[in-house]
C-alpha cells in the first residue's frame, strides 16, 4: 500500500490564479515543497530501491568519523557547557537538511568537533572501554537489519547468536548449568537487571515466613533494603525507584579512603536497619 498520492490525484494548488484571498503558506511551507519533502522522506528508507544510497550515506558517515579521528590532536578541546547549549539551540529542526553532507556537516559544530575522544592515547582513562573495529560493523549491521530479540518471529537467527554467546560466557566463568543471562544497553540496565534479581530472590525468601507469606508484593518490599558503596553509582538509588522500593531504601555505606565500602560501618548498618522478627 502506498501512502504517497499519484501525482495526477494531487489537488490544484490554485489559490494564487482564483484571486480568492487565502492566508499564504509560510515560505518553503508551500503544498508544493511539501510533497517534495514527502517524496525525499522516501528515499531515506532502508529498502531494496534505496540500497545505492543506503552505501553512499553510510561511508560518507563513516569517512566523516575517521577525518575526524585522524585530525584530532587532543581528547577534548574545553568547550563549555553555555557554549554547547547555545550551538545545539541555534539548530532550526523545523529546517530539514538538504543532504547527508549538509547533515555531516552541522554534526561537526554539534557534536563532532568537541566529542571526548577517548581513543586519543593521551586520555586518562575512565570507564569507557575501547572500541574495535569489528564492533563497529557488527553495529551497522545490525542498526540496520533491527531485529527485534524479544521474540523468535522478529529476529531468528539473531535469538540463538545471543543464547550462544550467553551460554559460552557462563560456561567460561563456570557459573554452572541453571546459569542465565541477557544483554544489556550498559551498567544502568545491568544494576537493575541485578538489582530485579536479588529482590525477587529476597522476596521469595520473605515469603517462606508464613507471618508473611500471604503479604502482597508492596508490603514486602517495604521491609527491604540495599547497602551500597557511598562511591556507587546514581543508578542504583534509580533502579530502587524502579523496583518499587523508593530511593530512600538505598543506604549509602562509608568508604575507606582507597574507596572500598567499610565492612565495618556495613555491619552497623546492616545492624541498624534490621527490624526485630
Ligand atoms: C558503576 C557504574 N554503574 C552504572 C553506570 C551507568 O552506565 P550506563 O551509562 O551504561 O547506563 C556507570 C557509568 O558511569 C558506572 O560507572
Amino acid at each position: 500500500m502506498s501512502l504517497m498520492p499519484r501525482l495526477d490525484e494531487l489537488p490544484v494548488d490554485d489559490h494564487r490564479s482564483s484571486g480568492v484571498d487565502t492566508k499564504p503558506e509560510p515560505p518553503g511551507q508551500d503544498f508544493g515543497s511539501r510533497v517534495e519533502l514527502a517524496l525525499g522522506a522516501t528515499n531515506h528508507l532502508f529498502n531494496a530501491r534505496n540500497s545505492p544510497r543506503y552505501v553512499a550515506q553510510v561511508l560518507q558517515g563513516v569517512n566523516a568519523v575517521a577525518t575526524k579521528l585522524e585530525r584530532t590532536t587532543r581528547p577534548f578541546t574545553g568547550v563549555g557547557p553555555s557554549e554547547m547549549k547555545a550551538r545545539v539551540g541555534a539548530v532550526d529542526l523545523d529546517a530539514p537538511l538538504p543532504d547527508t553532507a549538509a547533515a555531516l556537516q552541522e554534526l561537526e559544530a554539534v557534536y563532532l568537533r568537541d566529542a571526548i575522544y577517548f581513543h586519543d592515547a593521551k586520555y586518562a582513562a575512565h570507564l569507557n572501554c575501547p572500541v574495535v573495529i569489528p564492533a563497529l560493523v557488527g553495529e551497522a549491521i545490525l542498526s540496520a537489519v533491527n531485529s527485534s530479540l524479544d521474540t523468535w518471529d522478529q529476529s531468528a537467527g539473531a535469538t540463538m547468536i545471543e543464547r550462544r554467546l550467553i551460554d559460552w560466557t557462563a560456561e567460561r566463568l563456570n557459573l554452572g548449568d541453571n546459569s542465565d543471562g541477557i544483554f544489556t544497553s550498559g551498567g544502568s540496565q545491568s544494576n537493575l537487571q541485578a538489582l530485579l534479581i536479588a529482590r525477587n530472590h529476597a522476596v521469595a525468601g520473605l515469603r517462606q515466613d508464613p507471618a508473611r507469606s500471604g503479604l502482597r508484593l508492596p508490603a514486602l518490599l517495604d521491609t527491604l533494603r540495599i547497602f551500597t558503596s557511598a562511591d556507587s553509582h546514581f543508578s542504583i538509588q534509580k533502579s530502587a525507584s524502579m523496583l518499587g522500593l523508593g530511593f530512600d531504601a538505598v543506604i549509602s555505606i562509608p568508604c575507606t579512603p582507597d574507596h572500598r565500602m567499610d565492612p565495618a560501618a556495613l555491619a552497623e548498618a546492616m545492624a541498624e536497619a534490621r527490624v526485630p522478627a
